[in-house]
């Protein structure tokens, strides 16, 4: 044994530093080549390689590029965006490798943020299945085929922690939880970029946006964001660290502003933190067109304000042109120096080394690959089974689900027969025509097997311009001009017919999405009208909610004894759905974000602090935190999601209730399914710092884990939990831990736990 333990470790040893000095070996490698390039590159040539401009197919902002082409031949262009196509990308690197003085290749990016053309569920929806292998495996397809329709480069994860539901963005990060955006943040990152980025199946990921754009006051979108550093450190940016850790190859400055300087030109952000403190190697993109942005926030000119980006720390400028417009007038002036422009170019130069474009810049250029590696029938299967475990049961009266595949389902709602829809918002690749619907299938799941009949029933809201607002980004609507009575009276038919009603509500794709805030979380009343008819028949109904946010729904926990949560599925939500309703998958999906009571309570999260007069026990309180009209709680908290089977959990145990130094402690708990379905259920680790320097939150996310049981099955889960866990960030921006007293907390959401006590000492 001991013989092993030291030849184990000795070549450990070996091993380590073999592999030290390999990668050390492809850094020199590296710099020499780019050293070389960069010897023969000129001032403007340099400053070329800094621009990214778009090609046009998607678009997200008024400002296009132009005379690309006339650009590329001069070296004015150091990547591209939003093109796709083996054949059309070949073309366009064949401009810069043959006509360009330096036949240096072009970068090609995109918007694959929750699939590519097999879409999977909107990045919320992912989060909610907890499951970090499924959701590395979503961007480990998506990177599959994005590389093999040419791409190289994403934009993606967005890992912005966001407490406010109103911001439409909310749809595309992990929601509010730091500790579980981490941990999402690093399976993306390894899908994404797999073992090397040199593959050709895999792609550049770009964390974004740096910082804080989750913040956005009153969740408007590109709003200002201001808070505490205390606050930046322990709760928005542990995410983008996480996926700086993973080795994440580029990340893409906000549109926000952060202690008063947009976070494109903010050194501290750029420099400071990212470079400095975290030890970031990789190339920093804008947004689109935030260089230039910073003139509307007060910046100064486009000359000035490019220059304060360049020497912030940003590299690349995406669509403005600021750079490439100005830099070289900066430099002649001294207002930049040689040595910013050098940076700069080198990190643009190494990404596209460490993609390998250097050695063959057609890599990702295989148009086999794009016909059997995209939309094929193995990744719609897997993008079926994720989504399936994307969606949370928030209601579950009298066992209303699962459906049984027999008799008559009435279905109706605007968004039963709405496939393009069901890809969700941020999908710039997907054809909407491909997408499953609800309605297609239900039928299909169903078969022979009994009978759906369908019915719109209601627009998904009378105010026809705000429809007309949530179609101008790609998505076509078609609204019924039938008046609301006439199409209710229809759906009332159908509720007639049928042995249950599905009601298949809520939200547009696009009114959620990029400048898709929205003020009002409730139901549309066309909708809720629609629902209360239905509810009135007697018939049992059954609530299919589509969202790409937490909305304030109170009304319809009300009345609906059932309410399934189905985000925006992607290309197979109507199967999974199905699949879902019928029970051949039991849901297993937990809310990541806070579902309020109204609007009122945003912003609103779990992990929020005691506050010097908390409210103890009962709504209302005079001179207690609290409101006069609504209670603190939200509608369904964090953490929670039911199943079709019931979880019961045991009393915690603790190792230990006091502990000293590097000990560890291991917190266990038995988990019993007691119902009638084998099931899945999320066991969630939180820890209370109880008395510290800094007020501390009621209670952090520490640790997860998703279990399988089978009706009966009981099973112990242990956490092992260690000082690292206790960590935080104090006001002095210290980082560590604090002797004292914590609570421990494991449980299904966080609301309803079990707790211990331990006392940790130094
Ligand atoms: C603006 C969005 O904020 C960003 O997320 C996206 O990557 C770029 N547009 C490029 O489309």
């Amino acid at each position: 044994m001991r013989t092993f333990r030291i030849v184990g470790a000795a070549a450990l040893f070996m091993f380590s530093t073999g592999v030290l000095q390999a990668q050390t070996g492809e850094q020199q490698k590296m710099k020499t080549f780019i050293d070389g390039l960069m010897k023969k590159m000129t001032i403007d040539e340099k400053i070329g390689q800094l621009n990214l401009v778009v090609g046009g197919e998607a678009t997200t902002g008024s400002v296009v590029s132009t005379d690309v082409d006339t650009k590329i031949r001069k070296g004015q262009v150091g990547g591209i965006f939003s093109v796709t196509s083996p054949g059309r990308i070949r073309k366009i690197q064949e401009l810069a490798v043959n006509q360009s003085r330096l036949k240096i290749p072009i970068i090609f990016g995109l918007d694959v943020i929750h699939g590519y053309k097999t879409i999977f569920p909107i990045p919320l929806g992912l989060a909610s299945t907890w499951d970090m292998n499924l959701i590395e495996q979503s961007a480990r397809i998506a990177a599959q085929e994005a590389s093999a329709d040419g791409l190289n480069w994403t934009f993606s994860p967005m890992v912005d922690v966001s407490r406010d539901p109103r911001w439409g963005r909310i749809s595309e990060g992990s929601g509010e939880d730091p500790y579980l955006g981490s941990v999402i943040a690093k399976a993306m990152v390894r899908g994404y970029q797999g073992k090397s980025l040199a593959d050709n199946n895999t792609i550049m990921a770009c964390v974004k946006h740096f910082a804080l754009y989750g913040a956005a006051e009153a969740g408007r979108d590109y709003n200002t964001t201001d808070m505490s550093r205390v606050r930046m450190y322990n709760d928005y940016l542990p995410p983008y660290k996480a996926a700086i850790d993973a080795g994440v190859g580029s990340v893409m400055s906000s549109f926000n502003e952060i202690d008063g300087i947009p976070a494109t030109a903010n050194k501290w952000l750029l420099t400071d933190v990212l470079r400095k403190q975290w030890g970031f190697k990789g190339m920093v993109v804008s947004d689109y067109t935030s260089v230039n942005e910073m003139i509307d926030h007060g910046m100064g000119d486009l000359q000035q304000v490019s220059a304060l980006a360049l020497k912030a720390g940003l590299d690349m400028d995406m669509v403005g042109e600021g750079f490439l417009t100005t830099l070289k007038k900066s430099l002649n002036e001294g207002k930049v120096t040689v040595a910013d422009i050098d940076r700069a170019c080198r990190m643009v130069l190494e990404a596209k080394y460490k993609l390998g474009l250097f050695e063959d810049p057609y890599r990702y250029c295989d148009e086999n690959r794009a016909r059997t590696e995209i939309f094929n029938e193995a990744n719609r299967r897997k993008a079926r089974e994720i989504a399936a475990k994307s969606f949370v049961l928030l209601k579950n009266q009298q066992q209303v689900l699962p459906l049984q595949k027999k008799g008559t389902i009435a279905l109706v709602g605007p968004l039963a027969n709405a496939k393009e829809n069901m890809v969700g918002t941020w999908s710039v690749a997907a054809d909407v025509t491909k997408p499953i619907s609800l309605l297609a299938g239900l039928k299909e799941v169903l078969g022979a097997n009994g009978k759906v009949l369908y019915a719109k029933g209601a627009n998904v809201t009378e105010d026809s311009l705000l429809e007309v607002r949530t179609s101008i980004f790609g998505k076509p609507f078609e609204r019924d001009n039938r008046p609301a009575d006439v199409m209710i009276r229809e759906a009332l038919a159908a509720a007639e017919q049928a042995d249950v009603v599905v009601a298949a509500l809520g939200e547009l794709a696009e009114m959620t999405g990029e400048a898709s805030s929205r003020s009002d979380l409730t139901l549309p009343q066309s909708q809720v009208n629609l629902l209360q008819a239905l509810v009135k028949t007697g018939k049992p109904v059954v609530v299919v909610l589509f969202t790409g946010r937490p909305l304030a729904i109170p009304d319809v926990d009300k009345i609906a004894p059932a309410i399934l949560n189905v985000w925006f599925g992607g290309s197979e939500a109507g199967h999974a759905i199905a699949d879902v309703l019928f029970g051949d998958i039991n849901p297993s999906g937990k809310l990541t974000a806070t579902f309020p009571m109204n609007v009122g309570q945003v912003p609103i999260y779990y992990s929020h602090k005691n506050t010097g007069r908390p409210l103890n026990g009962q709504w209302f309180q005079k001179f207690r935190s609290n409101y006069l009209d609504v209670p603190n709680e939200p509608l369904y908290p964090f953490g929670y999601g039911l199943s079709y089977t019931t979880f019961t959990y045991g009393d915690l145990k603790l190792s230990s209730q006091s502990l000293k130094g590097n000990q560890r402690l291991t917190a266990s708990i038995t988990v019993t399914n007691t119902g009638k379905y084998a099931g899945e259920e999320v066991v969630q680790l939180y820890i209370r710092d109880v008395v510290g320097t800094n007020t501390r939150p009621l209670k952090e996310l520490k640790g997860f884990q998703k279990i399988s049981l089978q009706p009966g099955e009981s099973r112990q889960v242990s956490f092992t939990i260690t000082p690292e866990d206790l960590k935080f960030y104090n006001h002095e921006l210290k980082y560590d831990w604090e002797a004292g007293d914590f609570t421990i907390f494991i449980g299904g959401n966080a609301r309803d736990l079990k707790s211990g006590q331990v006392n940790w000492q130094k």
